[in-house]
């Protein structure tokens, strides 16, 4: 039996695909029955129809409330654990903690309550630490806890040592740490709004550059690093460090859009950010842009694929080939 935590986020819903297709039996943890449409959008970006779905068996848990969670392991030997709160909000990060570092401990005990043989982790490359000569960051950067991180990088970091603590009792552990994640399914989220901003004509674009990967790279290396023999050991999934300019370009030519032609420059943002956090302040409302989103915009972080490249049997698809094939399925009735 498979465990899948953030089944309906747009990383697990791809993941749960790929198991689906497999004849293994995969629990996946849901919150709210409104989040499984989300799962079912996805399966139809495959061509998939219901009966592969219905493959699933639906389980309604809160990961950081131990008491719905534990019937959740009855039977599991592999957790794949995708469940995370992500965001930029500084008023979030009690929350992100409590879900990334706190929810990550409870799948771990209740890995080991459940003899667990394995667990799958996507962490992210903000856990990864920064080059100092500017070369790419490998799996062996130190995170620096000294540096100026977001709440979700010290969550996420957080949340990779419970993985490793789950290692030292006795479990293995593939912990995958992806760069930015391109693909189809969710449209108003993550990264998949930038496919609907440039296609309702977004305007602006910045220079920084960091590393971006297709999701289903990221699933079938995923499945691939948990059916194997590797353990306890990470793995960077990034396919090609590019400029958000020439990410936003690329998306823009596949959706037949205008290309975004006004560069905000470092200072624009550091203003930008510094005004939304002061109206947040005002108005209770979210910022609409955060101190770390602004300076990632901007900033230059460069990672390699390497390790994990030398032992797949598959190459990562190119940038340029992920945003053409989800910009094919693109729904342009969406509003
Ligand atoms: N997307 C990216 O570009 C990217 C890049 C690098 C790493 N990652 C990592 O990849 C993982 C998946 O990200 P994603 O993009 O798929 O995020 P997502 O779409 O926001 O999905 C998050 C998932 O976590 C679930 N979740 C959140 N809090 C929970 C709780 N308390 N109990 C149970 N489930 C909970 C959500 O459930 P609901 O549906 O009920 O909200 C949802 O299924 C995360 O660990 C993230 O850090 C993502």
């Amino acid at each position: 039996m498979i465990l899948v935590t953030g089944a309906t986020g747009f990383v697990g819903a791809h993941l749960l695909y790929q198991l689906a297709e497999t004849n293994e039996h995969v629990r996946a943890i849901y919150r709210s029955e409104k989040t499984i449409e989300k799962v079912t959008e996805v399966f139809s970006l495959y061509g998939a129809d219901a009966s592969l779905i219905s493959k699933i068996e639906w389980f309604k848990a809160d990961i950081t409330d131990v008491p719905s969670m534990i019937p959740a392991f009855y039977g599991v030997k592999k957790v794949y654990h995708c469940a995370a709160f992500i965001s930029f909000n500084p008023k979030d990060y009690r929350e992100m903690r409590k879900v990334n570092i706190h929810g990550t401990a409870i799948i771990v005990n209740l890995s080991i309550d459940a003899k667990v043989n394995k667990i799958c982790f996507v962490s992210s490359i903000a856990s990864i630490g920064n080059s100092i000569y500017g070369e790419p960051s490998t799996e062996e950067n130190e995170w620096n806890s000294q540096d100026d991180n977001s709440g979700y990088s010290i969550t996420k970091f957080g949340a990779e040592m419970e993985v490793w603590r789950a290692s030292q009792e006795g479990i293995d552990v593939v912990i995958v740490n992806p760069g930015i994640i391109l693909g189809g399914g969710f449209w108003n989220a993550g990264s998949g709004k930038i496919f609907t901003k440039i296609f309702h004509g977004l305007k602006f674009y910045t220079e920084g550059k960091t590393g971006f990967v297709g999701v289903k790279d990221v699933v079938k290396t995923m499945v691939f690093l948990t059916n194997s023999t590797i353990k306890n050991e990470r793995f960077i999934l990034v396919s090609e460090n590019k400029s958000y300019k020439e990410v936003f370009f690329l998306i823009a030519d596949a959706l037949k859009k205008k290309r975004p032609y006004k560069r905000i420059h470092r200072w624009k943002m550091e203003l930008l950010w510094r005004v939304s956090s002061f109206l947040s302040i005002i108005t209770g409302k979210e910022p609409l842009l955060s101190k770390y989103a602004a300076k990632s915009a901007n900033s230059t972080s460069l990672y390699t694929s390497k390790k994990v490249q030398e032992i797949l049997p598959f190459k990562f698809q190119t940038i340029e080939a992920v945003v053409k094939e989800v910009s094919e399925n693109y729904p342009t009735t969406l509003s």
